[in-house]
């Protein structure tokens, strides 16, 4: 095709754009493959999670497209995380009958019901889910916020494609008052309601990641066929005598199977109404009732449809020369940044009711660098909502977040990183009546006051890290107690939520806070050694020289290998994690935690020897894999081409992970989605402006897309950006020059006034670098001056 030819071709379709971002949302992209991600039907943010549960090793998400068995149909779970799977709690199991016509022959305990579906009934789409059990019986499913819906379908015994599993027409639905990691404590209790069949009752389980405890409770009413008898269940054995149960945990390692069924005259359809609260059974009844009063599943279902379709909207890109693959991947990551965090406002008894509580947060290890902050631009009120709620964690559970699910605290991973996600709001977001002062005080209260338990909340080691400048490995603490590992990434992080804090400083006028929270934001230099080497495990020199390494208390040097805990390293019996024999580095290497200062970019380019030498060890990161962008900590390394001048290499990176590192199918995600982290990271990467979290900045590259409009829910002016000379093929990437509402912009980064103001960026591309974005004035902000350019 000649030139002239597609230039008219472009402009024929050139206003094609998506009309309806829903029909590219796929839930079931990270189902299989440790994506864990949730594919079943919620609200945004909702409490509500309905799906089947699998018995697959990786179900922490409830379901998965791995050929795993379905246990169960629940309400309540987390998307993407690792751990231990997360919620599952009380798990509804439909038979269309029983053998024999007697309740023991249906089979109870979860290990023994767990029975394979048909993989051509899948059906998941915003705000529903269905399958069918190779039973017949089929399960569709939606959610209001509190509130899931099942609907079970039996088949006649007759047409069953297993027609011996049951024998009568008189199906039977079960309650297990179970969880997906069988974590349940004493005493769960449930009763049943004789003449309205309404079951009741409470449990108490073990948080997926994290300490303590917490007690959820339920509502379940039944809708269709008149009740023919119910009960409960102890292990295997049924009655319809008893009504009532207060189970005990059980002295084995799993709990003692226990709950309650209701059997039904006839097989026309149930629908299965389940409310949910961390307060009350009444209160789940109450909440049920008023929000699905009619046990309409399609008007259920529909509803969640117009939310979900309103949240998605204000992105619009152009589907000009883009496939649906490319679509679906993009809007799929944006919807799963939406899954999680969970808001249980008014449904929980750490605050009183009208006391924003966000929980969910799995973990701000993850979710600072892309998640939150995409959110700021797409959901800003929902931002504004989840700092509420981290600042009422921090008022009435004394920290604030770092990682924290189902009421409980998290493990912390690294530094205090909800500090990030307050100053990058700080930054950003100007429209909400967020109390400031309290949010600093508590980011200060994590630099400055060491906790006890310092496993779940704010920083250890506070003694060394003052009278030091860094984190030693093997060091002296007897204030507070956590993991002594991490000691690298951990200097690393705190430098960096300093650097944040002081940006939060700033802006409150705190001139000596501001001061003094800079200074130690330097605290990443006093662990670097510049002859320190690091060889490839066949022995290679990698040439490269100058590394961050562990120090004593005593300030001599311990040795890491730099390649230890990457990607490449060959040992299997490297402890990478939160072991207390790990690493100290946490879930990455000394080679990509070297990247992660994000606040002082151009000292630590001239550290590395200058710009040159920064760009070639950041391929060398890259193309030898050293790094994985499955994690994290991967995310920025990406784009920090931009910082030595090289705009044009941070695009040809993204092309080269999206799609061929996260493909738009089940096992198509390079690891943990971890609650929409890496949703977002497409989502923002697709977009052409990645974040450099905890500073008003976004760095520029190409949109895949050619033109992404974006309104801001603040102030509703709608941002665009523009790619002239578009190439689909992805050839022509590399920006030539570029205007900002129709004035010459060479900043390779744009601030969020972008979005707010509602600006228009228009990029020139060819198939070659360019001298744009390249000069010194064009850089990113960096705490230091550049030098050496
Ligand atoms: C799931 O259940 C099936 C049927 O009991 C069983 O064969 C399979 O091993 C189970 N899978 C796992 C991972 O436990
Ligand atoms: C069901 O689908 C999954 C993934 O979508 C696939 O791995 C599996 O082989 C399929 N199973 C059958 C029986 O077709
Ligand atoms: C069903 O009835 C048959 C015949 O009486 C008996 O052999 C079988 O054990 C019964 N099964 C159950 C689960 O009760
Ligand atoms: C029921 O029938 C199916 C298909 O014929 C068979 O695979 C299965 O083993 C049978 N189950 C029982 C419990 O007899
Ligand atoms: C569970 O209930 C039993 C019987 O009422 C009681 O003795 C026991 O203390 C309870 N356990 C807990 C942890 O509440
Ligand atoms: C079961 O537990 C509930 C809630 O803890 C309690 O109110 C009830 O009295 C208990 N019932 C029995 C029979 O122990
Ligand atoms: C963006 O908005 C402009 C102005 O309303 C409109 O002409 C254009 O079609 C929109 N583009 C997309 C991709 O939605
Ligand atoms: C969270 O829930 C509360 C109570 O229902 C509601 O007022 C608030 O708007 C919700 N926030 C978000 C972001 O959904
Ligand atoms: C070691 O591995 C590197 C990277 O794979 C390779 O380039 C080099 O040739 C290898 N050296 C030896 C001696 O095998
Ligand atoms: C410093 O501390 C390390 C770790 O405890 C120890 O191995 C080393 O011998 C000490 N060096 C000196 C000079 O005291
Ligand atoms: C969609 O387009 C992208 C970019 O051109 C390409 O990499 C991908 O293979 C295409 N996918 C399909 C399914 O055609
Ligand atoms: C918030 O920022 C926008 C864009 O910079 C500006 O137009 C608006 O006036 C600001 N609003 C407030 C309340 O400061």
């Amino acid at each position: 095709m000649s030139r002239i030819w597609s230039i008219a071709l472009l402009a024929q379709v050139g206003s094609a754009q998506v009309t309806d971002p829903l029909q590219y949302v796929d839930q079931l992209i990270g189902s299989a493959n440790g994506g864990n991600v949730f594919s079943g039907a919620t609200l945004p943010y909702g409490m509500a999670k309905a799906v089947a549960d699998t018995n697959s090793s990786s179900n922490q998400g409830g379901f998965t497209t791995d050929d795993s068995f379905v246990t169960g149909f629940s309400s309540m779970h987390d998307s993407g995380t690792g751990g231990n799977p997360s919620l599952g709690d009380f798990a509804l199991f439909p038979y269309a009958g029983c053998v024999n016509d007697t309740i023991d022959g249906c089979v109870f305990p979860k290990l023994d019901r767990a029975t394979p579906f048909l993989n051509s009934s899948l059906e998941a789409s915003p705000g529903y889910f269905s399958l069918t059990m190779q039973s017949g019986v089929n399960a569709a499913m939606t959610t209001a916020q509190h509130t899931s819906l099942f609907r079970f379908t039996f088949p006649s015994i007759a047409a069953a494609p297993y027609s011996n599993i049951s024998t009568s027409n008189s199906p039977l639905i079960l309650l297990d008052l179970t969880d997906l990691a069988d974590s349940r404590q004493d005493n769960a209790s449930i009763s049943v309601d004789a003449d309205t069949g309404r079951m009741t009752g409470s449990a108490r389980f073990l948080p997926s990641f994290g300490s303590g405890n917490y007690a959820t409770y339920f509502c379940a009413d039944f809708s269709g066929a008149a009740i023919r008898d119910n009960g409960i269940f102890v292990n295997s054995r049924a009655s319809a005598d008893v009504k009532d149960l207060n189970i005990s945990r059980g002295i084995n390692s799993r709990p003692l199977p226990g709950g309650a069924w209701a059997r039904f005259e006839d097989s026309s359809p149930i629908i299965v109404r389940m409310g949910l609260s961390f307060l009350s059974a009444e209160q789940a009844c109450s909440i049920a009732e008023s929000e699905i009063p009619s046990f309409d599943l399609d008007a259920t279902h529909a509803a969640a449809v117009t939310m979900w379709r309103k949240k998605l909207s204000p992105i619009s890109v152009s589907t000009v020369g883009v496939n649906n693959s490319a679509l679906t991947n993009f809007y799929s990551g944006i919807y799963r940044t939406m899954v999680n965090p969970q808001n249980y406002t008014g449904v929980n008894p750490l605050v009183s009711g009208d006391e924003i509580w966000f929980d969910s947060f799995y973990c701000l290890w993850d979710s600072f660098r892309s998640q939150i902050p995409f959110l700021t631009i797409l959901d800003t009120y929902a931002v504004v909502d989840m700092i509420k709620g981290m600042l009422n964690i921090y008022k009435y559970q004394g920290w604030l977040p770092d990682c924290h699910m189902s009421l409980c605290k998290g493990y912390t991973q690294g530094g205090s990183n909800a500090d990030n996600i307050i100053a990058d709001a700080f930054l950003k977001i100007n429209v909400s009546d967020i109390d400031w002062n309290t949010a600093y005080e508590a980011a200060v209260k994590d630099a400055e006051e060491e906790p006890y338990d310092w496993c779940c909340e704010g920083r250890g080691g506070l003694d060394s890290w003052k009278t030091l400048d860094y984190i030693p490995a093997q060091d002296f603490d007897y204030k507070g107690f956590g993991t002594m590992t991490r000691s690298i990434s951990r200097t690393l992080e705190y430098s960096y939520n300093d650097f944040c804090i002081s940006q939060i400083s700033s802006g409150l006028n705190y001139q000596t806070d501001k001061e003094h929270y800079r200074q130690t934001s330097t605290n990443w230099l006093n662990l670097f050694r510049a002859d320190q080497a690091s060889y490839l495990p066949n022995g290679t020199n990698t040439g490269y020289t100058g590394f961050f390494q562990p120090r004593f208390l005593n300030q001599t040097w311990g040795s890491q290998d730099p390649l230890h805990c990457s990607n490449i390293d060959p040992d299997p019996n490297s402890i990478c994690s939160l072991q207390n024999n790990a690493a100290e580095t946490f879930e990455s290497s000394i080679w990509e935690y070297s990247f992660f200062v994000p606040h002082d970019q151009a000292r630590l380019i001239t550290t590395f020897g200058g710009p040159r030498e920064f760009v070639r060890r950041l391929d060398y990161l890259h193309d030898q894999q050293i790094t994985y962008i499955g994690n994290e900590p991967a995310f920025l390394t990406v784009f920090q081409y931009h910082y030595a001048g090289r705009p044009a290499l941070s695009a040809k990176r993204s092309h080269a992970y999206i799609p061929q590192s996260f493909q738009p199918t089940p096992g198509g995600l390079p690891g943990n989605d971890d609650s929409g982290a890496m949703g977002s990271f497409v989502a923002f990467s697709m977009l052409g402006l990645f974040p450099n979290p905890g500073q008003d900045v976004y760095l520029v590259t190409p949109p895949y897309f050619e033109s992404v409009n974006i309104t801001s829910p603040g102030t509703g002016r709608v941002a665009r950006i523009r790619n002239v000379g578009f190439d689909a093929e992805y050839q022509s990437i590399f920006i030539q020059r570029a205007t900002l509402d129709g004035q010459p912009y060479t900043k390779n980064w744009i601030d969020h006034s972008f979005f707010t103001e509602g600006k228009e960026l228009l990029l020139y591309l060819g198939r070659n670098e360019s001298s744009w974005g390249t000069q010194v004035a064009d850089l990113p902000p960096s705490l230091s001056p550049y030098a050496g350019f």
